[in-house]
């Protein structure tokens, strides 16, 4: 992660000494354009484009190869590679607005991860909807078509309206989709503007990577018997939406993502005819005004065209402020475990046995083995000597020398004693392991020291554990809000299980090593952000299946008011950061997504584009800002900062100028019932610690009918500034026989949003 954000500065920085010098060298921009401006003499904006760039071109011969890709909706304008004189031209040309730099883009996945285990999420939803007329489409690395996840067994006809194709190339041919994998499509023009000298070598959809594969299997995999991590989590592995359609528009190379591709891809999808974008990639640790983050621009027009946009929140938690994608017309998704891990087992010499958490993939168990203690395993050497045995280390010396030293030396097993909570070397060892806390490896020194003949220990594998406690934990690296670029809309959204998921990987792109020999697998254990957005994503076309004609927004609200903030426990979800403390909704959102409740919410909270466009106005975006984003002009007249969202959050940072004055923030909200009939809701406040005094006003709301508006006021009333960081609770609409709880989380914070931003 840091290589990468060092790399989006240096592009920065480069970008900045073109400009400044006369250099002739080309670099990739994404131009903005005022698509009304189109002079009459153009049938279409591509040829507009084309000549613009002829027109400001150094070298007219090349201007037609400068343009990388026209797009058609996702934004208004083009992509190009330009010399900084080429570009100060074009800023004078008439329709200009502005531009991008094309920036690199990562994929959100971590490699850290230690508790391992299947969605315990799946199963929920009902036998009469698997989301069959529903199409996700994915931008991503790819996929493996011949995986058995992507089989078309029990699948209807592909629907009628889809416009999307399967394109070959290498070793890509096009009759490899069916009716479960329906589109594939690759992007990388603008890899290429980037880098001439690069060879692609899979010039197709094919993944090569295992991430795309992994990700579009759940969202929508269909059903496989047996599948396993070598020997851990064997079971079906089926997706959210088993008989949901997927296209898949690869964009990312393992060369480099770049957000001129992803445009391209995003501007296809809509147009393909998909109905949700699962999107598992972002900028890393680099927030952005949001006309600047092509994300956040190519997801309004999906949003506009009725398409909903989920996508990952990022892995840089667990500080505050590292989210990205939080655009408010986004669904963002947080990571985090489920209640299954995976164990070794260590027994000793005088028959106690430990238990540990492991996913160690070979098949070698240790019996009867010595054991020797080493302290800090300092010495290759030293480990050498003892190389038939299982070494024990312990020191204050960086656990990831000692593995390494413990490797090097090719020991038969070691045992690392400490006392990191983190231990991420623990995951996919490539060697016998078993990684102990403080306590546990005082048993095996003592007993080690303690015995007068020769000290044992077996080590087995490959015990999978289900119904661990507590689970769902928001994890470590899962991203936190607030989002710097809009913060008056609490982010994340919700959670999902990110931790440890097994789902479909290429064949050829190893997943492990041991003893240095690269192991491959048909499925894969993957953690990060990058696997809970698909397990919403595959939800959401549930939703989407049962209820057509539902908008983005109120999908978003049916996920985020049914989720669950209560763990398997009956306790508020936890935060494996900070010592398991209670995780507030800036790391965890409304909570954890309950799919059987999320298809049948009650109420709803919509929003359409204007909503969202009068926030910006209210965040004071500028016209020109404004037309970037929505490729359209609105006069700002109307301006809220407050949308009609499903959550609440509000920054009492400053000083009031009355400091004994209690200041009083006021929402208002409007909500929609979707079910027949009349329907009677009371407000149920809950949480806020005593500092906030909560109202709500009118605190009953009655329905009539089907459809029926219902519009209330939360009022929250507390000192400036909040002596706490974080004070939060939630309001639930409940209706009279408790069937439906359609609950909202509540921020009050301390926290200063400009502060998180970084450059
Ligand atoms: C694609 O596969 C089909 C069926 O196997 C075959 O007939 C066709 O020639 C292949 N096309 C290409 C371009 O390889
Ligand atoms: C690209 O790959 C091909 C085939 O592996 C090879 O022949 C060629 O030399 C490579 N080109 C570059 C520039 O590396
Ligand atoms: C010492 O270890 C041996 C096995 O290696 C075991 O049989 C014996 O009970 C141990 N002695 C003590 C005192 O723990
Ligand atoms: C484990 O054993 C199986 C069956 O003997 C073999 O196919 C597999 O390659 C082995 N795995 C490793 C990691 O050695
Ligand atoms: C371990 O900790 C002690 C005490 O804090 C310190 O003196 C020593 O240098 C540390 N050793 C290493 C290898 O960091
Ligand atoms: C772990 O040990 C190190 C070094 O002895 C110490 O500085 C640190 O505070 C310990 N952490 C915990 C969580 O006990
Ligand atoms: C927008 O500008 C107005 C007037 O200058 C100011 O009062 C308000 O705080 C600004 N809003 C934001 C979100 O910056
Ligand atoms: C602003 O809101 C009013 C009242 O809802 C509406 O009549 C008017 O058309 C809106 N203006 C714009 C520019 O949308
Ligand atoms: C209302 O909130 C209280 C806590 O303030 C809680 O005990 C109660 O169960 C809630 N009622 C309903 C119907 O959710």
């Amino acid at each position: 992660m840091a290589t990468l954000t060092l790399q989006v500065l240096c592009s920065i920085l480069f970008t900045f000494s073109y400009l400044s010098s006369n250099l002739a060298q080309h670099d990739t921009y994404i131009i903005h354009m005022d698509s009304s401006a189109i002079p009459k003499a153009f049938s279409d904006h591509h040829s507009w484009y084309s000549a613009t760039l002829s027109s400001v071109s150094d070298n007219s011969k090349a201007a037609t190869s400068s343009l990388i890709y026209a797009y058609t909706g996702s934004i208004h304008g083009f992509s190009a590679s330009l010399t900084p004189s080429e570009l100060e031209t074009l800023q004078k040309t008439p329709g200009y607005i502005s531009f991008t730099p094309d920036r690199p883009l990562t994929m959100h996945t971590t490699h850290t991860s230690q508790f391992l285990g299947l969605s315990s999420a799946s199963g929920a939803w009902s036998a009469s909807s698997h989301g069959h007329d529903v199409i996700i489409g994915l931008v991503d690395t790819g996929i493996w078509p011949e995986s058995e996840s992507f089989k078309d067994d029990g699948m209807t006809q592909i629907p009628s309206r889809w416009k999307g194709k399967c394109e070959s190339g290498t070793q890509f041919n096009s009759s490899l989709c069916n009716k479960k994998l329906i589109g594939a499509r690759y992007f990388n023009k603008g890899l290429l503007a980037k880098n001439p000298k690069v060879n692609i070598t899979m010039n197709s959809p094919r993944d090569t990577s295992g991430h795309g594969t992994h990700t579009s299997s759940t969202a929508a995999g269909n059903f496989v018997k047996g599948a396993t991590y070598f020997g851990y989590a064997t079971g079906t592995s089926k997706g959210m939406a088993p008989r949901a359609r997927i296209a898949m528009y690869k964009a990312g190379w393992r060369y480099g993502v770049y957000s001129s591709d992803v445009l391209a891809a995003i501007d296809q999808a809509i147009q393909d005819g998909i109905d949700i974008l699962s999107l598992s990639l972002g900028f890393s640790l680099d927030a952005n005004v949001l006309q600047d983050d092509p994300i956040a621009i190519a997801s309004f027009a999906a949003m506009e065209k009725g398409v909903m946009v989920v996508a990952s929140a990022g892995n840089e938690g667990p500080l505050y402020g590292t989210l990205g994608n939080g655009a408010p017309w986004v669904l963002t998704v947080g990571a985090g475990t489920i209640d299954r891990e995976f164990h070794g087992i260590l027994t000793l010499g005088n028959g106690m046995q430990i238990t540990f958490v492991s996913m160690y993939p070979g098949n070698s168990s240790l019996t009867q083995v010595s054991l020797v203690f080493l302290n800090g395993c300092k010495s290759v050497e030293e480990m050498k000597k003892n190389k038939n045995k299982i070494v024990v280390c312990k020191d204050n010396l960086s656990l990831s020398t000692q593995v390494y030293n413990a490797k090097s030396a090719r020991v038969y097993g070691a045992i690392f004693i400490s006392n990191y909570s983190l231990p991420e070397f623990a995951t996919k060892s490539s060697f016998p392991t078993a990684f102990l806390g403080l306590h546990e490896g005082q048993t095996v020194i003592d007993y080690i020291k303690r015995n007068n003949s020769i000290p044992r220990g077996s080590l087995i594998y490959h015990k999978t554990v289900i119904g661990t406690k507590p689970a769902p934990m928001v994890d470590i690296y899962s991203s936190r809000g607030p989002f710097p670029s809009c913060p008056s809309v609490l982010k994340p959204d919700l959670l999902a299980p990110g931790s440890s998921i097994l789902a479909s990987w290429c064949p050829t792109s190893p997943v492990a090593e041991v003893r240095s020999h690269p192991l491959f697998s048909k499925f894969n254990l993957e953690s990060g952000t990058s696997m809970s957005a698909p397990h919403v994503a595959g939800v959401a076309a549930l939703i989407k299946e049962v209820h057509p004609d539902w908008s983005p927004a109120a999908i978003r609200s049916a996920l985020m008011t049914t989720a669950s903030s209560l763990d398997n426990t009956l306790s508020p979800i936890k935060d494996r950061a900070y010592n398991k403390r209670q995780a507030s909704p800036l790391d965890i959102g409304a909570g954890h997504i309950n799919p059987n409740k999320a298809l049948d919410p009650g109420l709803v909270y919509d929003a359409t584009a204007e909503d969202y466009v009068k926030l910006l106005c209210a965040m004071n975006y500028t016209a020109a800002q404004i037309r970037i984003i929505t490729k359209s002009t609105y006069n700002c007249e109307n301006r809220s900062l407050d949308l009609n969202y499903p959550s609440f959050i509000v920054f009492f940072n400053e000083y009031d100028s009355n400091s004994k004055a209690k200041v009083v923030h006021e929402f208002r909200r409007t909500v929609t019932n979707v079910r027949e009939g009349r329907w009677t809701y009371t407000a149920n406040v809950t949480g806020m610690n005593g500092l906030i005094k909560v109202k709500v006003e009118p605190e009953k709301l009655v329905f009539k009918q089907k459809y029926e508006k219902q519009s209330y006021k939360l009022s929250l009333e507390g000192p400036k500034p909040l002596k706490e960081v974080v004070v939060h609770g939630s309001l639930s609409w409940v209706n009279d026989d408790g069937k439906y709880v359609v609950r909202s989380p509540i921020v009050v914070t301390s926290l200063v949003p400009e502060s998180l931003l970084r450059a």
